[in-house]
């Protein structure tokens, strides 16, 4: 079922009213919040569970199972927190973004809501640090929720106290990592811890802490508010409800838009983006949930539905649901060069698969983007990307190794054909 107006539930993304919280009240936000928290904290987090809601961020881990680990009654020295990550930075996302800007009222209510279920003494709302305008929105937003009771001590007169806390990052793409940010809010260097401990054994200050994206905590209030019955009857099983698509690349009306989980991607892209440049007959891929997964080529994607499930059937992901659309124009073998880069650059350095593999798998990408290179190592890189996956701290040293997985299960006869022309039409093997 693809979304009607009524039921999207950022009405604000496009900005086209204000964000402030006058605008925000008008919108529905906040409206008999203390309402909500009367559900009680162990009720909400099973109606969230009911949802279906899968985090946000990119793993789709099921939000209201992760809110469940948190301890039930936490000790005064051992509070329990929430970590809200805005550290927005995977190439191709930028919904959190338009959240921030537009809506932030819906995440700092949401925090509000996720912190009473988690019974957490405080949100810290961990921002990118380009994102310049949108922690100004943020920080003004938290101030007039304060200034209007809504959150602090007795936050919406529930006899609840939490505080929203907006910290910004530094630049650093691995501090989206969760225990790298728990790190670098903590004012250490962002490095990824070993997990487990999972967060909420062992997060911010050593006391459990559930860290959570921006689309999943403000999502939550509009569930509880229309049942979790009317969130899971979209998608399909195990993929429920809505979701913030970005759609950018070869597209007519590259966009921002909110739709129903496991809309087919044709119908994604027609309905909302105008359609693919110079026509369908001239997509060439898709990398559909930000640079992270795998891209998966025309012919394949054009049915599958745009969900957890039916893009890993492909050899993909969701992730964050950025939707990148490249037509046959596009180089493809220098765009995952390029991307190789963007690892290699982000490497924190600590584990020495993704330290030296990133810099290894992005020479080698050069060398097949000139074609100076021979075909054999083709099949090393490929194997060179087996080593690095699953072997390293965190997951970038995957999200490295994936998307040129995805180029040489797809493109291998492209990358032949660069080393052909490269040599004067002769493929040359590796001297023995
Ligand atoms: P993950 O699968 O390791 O964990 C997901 C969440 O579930 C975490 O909060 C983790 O603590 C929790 N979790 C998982 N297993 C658990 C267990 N057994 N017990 C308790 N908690 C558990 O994935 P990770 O590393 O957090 O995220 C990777 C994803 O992030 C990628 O797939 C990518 O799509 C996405 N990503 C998003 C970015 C963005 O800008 N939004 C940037 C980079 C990556
Ligand atoms: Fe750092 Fe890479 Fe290891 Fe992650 S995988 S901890 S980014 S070196």
């Amino acid at each position: 079922m693809s979304l009607q107006d009524k039921d999207r539930i950022f009405t604000n993304v496009h900005g086209f009213q204000p964000w402030n919280l006058k605008a925000a009240q008008h919108r529905g936000d906040w409206d008999k919040t203390k309402k909500l928290l009367e559900i009680g904290a162990d009720e909400i987090i099973e109606r969230i569970k009911a949802s279906g809601l899968r985090g946000r961020g990119g793993a789709g881990f099921p939000t209201g199972m992760k809110w469940s680990f948190m301890p039930k009654t936490p000790s005064p020295e051992r509070p329990n927190f929430l970590v809200i990550n805005a550290d927005e930075s995977e190439p191709g996302s930028c919904k959190d973004r338009e959240i921030i800007r537009h809506d932030p009222h819906k995440l700092i209510e949401g925090a509000l809501v996720a912190g009473f279920a988690m019974r957490a003494r405080a949100a810290y709302i961990y921002i990118r640090g380009e994102f310049i305008y949108e922690a100004k929105v943020l920080e003004a937003a938290v101030a007039e929720a304060y200034a209007a009771g809504l959150i602090g001590k007795n936050a919406c007169k529930s006899g609840y106290d939490f505080d929203v806390f907006v910290h910004r990052g530094a630049g650093a793409y691995i501090c989206g990592e969760e225990t790298a940010m728990i790190e670098s809010l903590e004012g250490k260097k962002g490095q990824p811890r070993l997990k487990p401990p999972f967060p909420a054994g062992a997060g911010l200050y050593g006391c459990p802490t559930t860290v959570n994206n921006v689309e999943s905590i403000s999502v939550t209030p509009t569930i509880l508010r229309r049942g979790p019955e009317w969130f899971s009857s979209f998608g399909n099983p195990n993929n429920a409800g809505t979701k913030l698509f970005q759609i950018s690349g070869h597209v007519n009306t590259p966009c921002v838009v909110e739709e129903a989980m496991s809309i087919p991607f044709r119908e994604l892209i027609e309905k909302h983006a105008g359609g693919i440049r110079g026509g369908w007959d001239n997509l060439l891929a898709v990398i559909p949930g930000g640079s992270s997964v795998p891209l998966v080529p025309a012919a394949q994607i054009m049915d599958a539905p745009m969900d957890f499930d039916g893009l890993k059937a492909l050899g993909s992901g969701l992730g964050t649901a950025a939707v990148i659309v490249m037509d046959k124009s596009t180089d493809i073998v220098r765009a995952i060069s390029r991307l190789s880069y963007f690892y290699k650059h982000e490497s924190c350095g600590q584990c020495t698969p993704c330290r030296e593999g990133t810099g290894w798998m992005w020479r080698v990408m050069e060398r097949l983007r000139e074609g100076h290179a021979d075909v054999s190592e083709i099949d090393t890189l490929f194997e060179v990307t087996k080593q690095v996956e699953g072997h390293t701290i965190c997951a970038l040293g995957d999200a490295a190794a994936w998307p040129i997985q995805g180029l040489i299960r797809h493109f291998r006869p492209e990358i032949e054909r660069r080393i052909a022309n490269a040599n004067g039409g002769e493929m040359l093997e590796a001297a023995e």
